[in-house]
C-alpha cells in the first residue's frame, strides 16, 4: 500500500476523541454512470471496507459544476440521483456508512472560503487538474475549476478523516488538503485531522481500453467500460481493446495495454502474477479477453440488477428520486451535526463570529 496511511493521533493533537475504528471520507462526482476505472480504484474498497472504517461518502455535486460547459441543470439532478443509487448499487450500505449529497450541507461551501483564506495562489498553481481541466482557454475557466481542491479540503477535513480512499489522480489534492490542515494547526491551534491518502498499489490507475498511455475516465467513454454496460458492450471494448505484437502473457509495465488488462483481470479474479501468468501460459490475447468479458459481466450483473431496483424506470427518474429521498435525507441528517461541530471549531479557532 503506497501513502502514509498512519492514523492521526488526535490525543496529541488535543482533538476529540471518536470510535476506535479510523475515520474515512471519500467524494465522487456526479457526472454520469462511474466506469469501472472509479469501481476498480475506489469504490469496490469503500463497499469492501464499511466494517472496518467508520465511513463517509458523499456526492460531490458543488464540484460537478465547475465547468460550465459540462452544466445542465436538469441533467445534474438525474446525475445526483444516478450516482447515489450507483453507489448503494455496488454496496454502500446506508445502516453502515453515511451517504449524502454535499450540496445538502453548507458547512462544505463556508469551510472552503475559510480554508481559501490560508491557502495560498501558489498552491494551487500547481495543481494539475487544474491545469488538464482548463486546457488552452484558462482565462476563461471558472474560479470554482480554480479552487475545486480547496472544496474537497473542506469535504474531507469537516469529518476529521483519517484516511481518504481514492485513486492514485487525487494523490495531489490529498497533499494540498494536508497542507492546509497543517498550515491552519500551526497558525490557529490544532483544528484539523490531517488525513492520509489511501491509495491502492493495484488499480490505483485503471487506463483507458483503446489508448493505455491514458487513465481511464469519463470525458472519453470510447475507452471505459460504464458499471452499466451490457455484456455485449463489455465483449466489444475488450475486443477492441490495444495490446501489443507480442506472443506472451506476462505482467510487464512496459506492455501497457496488457499490463492494464491483466491488471483488472487480477482485481476480478484474485491470484498472483505468477499464478496469472501461469494460467495463460501458450494461451493468447483472444482468451484473457474472453475471460475478462466473462469475469466482468459476472461482477456488473448484480449491480445492475440493484441500480435498476432502485432506479427503476430510467425513463422516470422523478420516482427514482423520491424513492432515494428519505436515504438521502437521512445521510445528510447525520453528517451535518460532524460537519458542523467541526466549522465550529475552525470558526472559533480563528475568532470568527
Ligand atoms: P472522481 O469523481 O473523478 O472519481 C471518483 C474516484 O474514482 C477514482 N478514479 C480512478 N481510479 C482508478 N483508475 C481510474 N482511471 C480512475 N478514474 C477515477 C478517483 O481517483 C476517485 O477516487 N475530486 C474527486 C472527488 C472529490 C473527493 C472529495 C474525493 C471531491 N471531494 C473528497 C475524495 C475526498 C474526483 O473528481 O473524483
Amino acid at each position: 500500500m503506497s501513502g502514509n496511511t498512519q492514523v492521526a493521533d488526535r490525543a496529541t493533537a488535543g482533538l476529540p476523541q471518536k470510535g476506535l475504528r479510523p475515520r474515512v471520507l471519500s467524494g465522487i462526482q456526479p457526472t454520469g454512470i462511474p466506469h469501472i476505472g472509479n469501481y476498480l480504484g475506489a469504490m469496490r474498497h469503500w463497499a469492501a471496507e464499511q466494517e472496518q472504517y467508520d465511513s463517509v461518502f458523499c456526492v460531490v455535486d458543488l464540484h460537478a459544476i465547475t465547468v460550465p460547459a459540462n452544466h445542465h441543470p436538469a441533467e445534474l439532478q438525474d446525475n445526483i440521483i444516478g450516482m447515489a443509487a450507483a453507489l448503494l448499487a455496488i454496496g454502500i450500505d446506508p445502516q453502515k456508512s453515511v451517504l449524502f449529497i454535499q450540496s445538502h450541507i453548507p458547512a462544505h461551501a463556508e469551510l472552503s472560503w475559510i480554508l481559501g483564506c490560508v491557502t495560498s495562489l501558489g498552491w494551487l498553481n500547481r495543481m494539475h487538474q487544474f491545469k488538464s481541466k482548463a486546457g488552452e482557454d484558462r482565462e476563461n475557466a471558472s474560479a470554482g475549476l480554480y479552487t475545486y481542491p480547496v472544496l474537497q479540503a473542506a469535504d474531507i477535513l469537516l469529518y476529521d478523516a483519517d484516511l481518504v480512499p481514492v485513486g492514485d489522480d487525487q494523490r495531489q489534492h490529498i497533499e494540498l488538503t494536508r497542507d492546509i490542515a497543517e498550515r491552519f494547526n500551526e497558525r490557529f491551534g490544532p483544528t484539523f485531522i490531517v488525513p492520509a491518502p489511501l491509495i491502492r498499489e493495484s488499480g490505483a490507475r485503471i487506463m483507458a481500453l483503446d489508448d493505455p498511455t491514458a487513465k481511464m475516465s469519463k470525458s472519453h467513454p470510447e475507452g471505459a467500460i460504464s458499471l452499466l454496460d451490457t455484456p455485449s458492450a463489455i465483449k466489444k471494448k475488450f475486443a477492441r481493446a490495444v495490446t501489443d505484437s507480442e506472443r506472451t502473457i506476462t505482467f510487464s509495465p512496459e506492455r501497457k495495454g496488457l499490463y492494464n488488462l491483466l491488471t483488472i483481470y487480477q482485481l476480478l479474479a484474485g491470484g498472483t502474477d505468477e499464478a496469472i501468468e501461469e494460467h495463460f501460459a501458450g494461451k493468447g490475447y483472444k482468451e484473457l479477453k474472453a475471460e475478462l468479458t466473462e469475469l466482468l459481466v459476472a461482477e456488473l450483473a448484480p449491480i445492475q440488477q440493484r441500480y435498476r431496483d432502485l432506479v427503476g424506470d430510467p425513463a422516470h427518474p422523478k420516482q427514482a428520486k423520491a424513492a432515494l429521498a428519505p436515504i438521502l435525507l437521512e445521510g445528510a441528517a447525520r453528517a451535518r451535526p460532524r460537519a458542523e461541530a467541526t466549522l465550529a471549531r475552525a470558526k472559533n479557532a480563528m475568532g470568527l463570529g
